[in-house]
């Protein structure tokens, strides 16, 4: 890469941090990135289940597994205190924190339970909707109580 080139891409990136307004490193900015990769992550098992995309067992079961990780991260980077900008979560999650915390461990459970599912073979993409099911449902439950659009 020339030296110009590479300025162009440093320039790039600096604009659109400036855009966004959240810095990557930030517990935002970390958290939203988790919470990007749980959502392409669930797309793409949901998307095998919808004919989106062709069912591979083995594969769906490998994305369940990460899926299942990825729902034990974002919750360690919301910090003691709310932050003022760019945030879309309520300030319920600070205020209503139990609650919270509960409907994290629903999703952790869901997850759980998808990975064992996805497990069991022959890999069957008619036995897996419930369970994607409930993993959507974990999201869009907390999504409707703790996110501001
Ligand atoms: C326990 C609550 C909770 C659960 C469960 C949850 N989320 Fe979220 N999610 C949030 C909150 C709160 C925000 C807002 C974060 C912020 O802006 O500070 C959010 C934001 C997001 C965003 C937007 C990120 C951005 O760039 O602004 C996506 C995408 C997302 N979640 C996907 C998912 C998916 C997919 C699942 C399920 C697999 C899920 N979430 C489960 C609470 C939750």
């Amino acid at each position: 890469m020339t030296l110009k080139r590479l300025s162009v891409v440093l320039l790039a990136c600096l604009t659109l941090t400036a855009c966004g307004g959240v810095d990557p490193n930030s517990p935002l900015g970390q958290r939203k990135a988790i919470f990007k990769q749980m959502l392409k992550t669930g797309e793409d098992l949901g998307g095998m289940l919808r004919g989106r995309i062709a069912f591979d067992g083995p594969k769906f079961a490998e994305g369940a597994v990460k899926l299942d990780a990825l729902s034990r991260e974002p919750w360690k980077h919301f910090p003691q205190v709310r932050e003022e900008d760019h945030t879309s979560a309520t300030s319920d999650v600070w205020e209503q924190q139990a609650r919270f915390q509960a409907m994290t461990r629903d999703l952790e459970t869901a997850t759980g339970e998808l990975v064992i599912a996805s497990q069991v073979q022959p890999y069957k993409a008619s036995n897996l909707g419930p369970a994607v099911q409930k993993v959507e449902d974990a999201c869009s439950a907390c999504h409707k109580a703790f996110r501001d659009h």
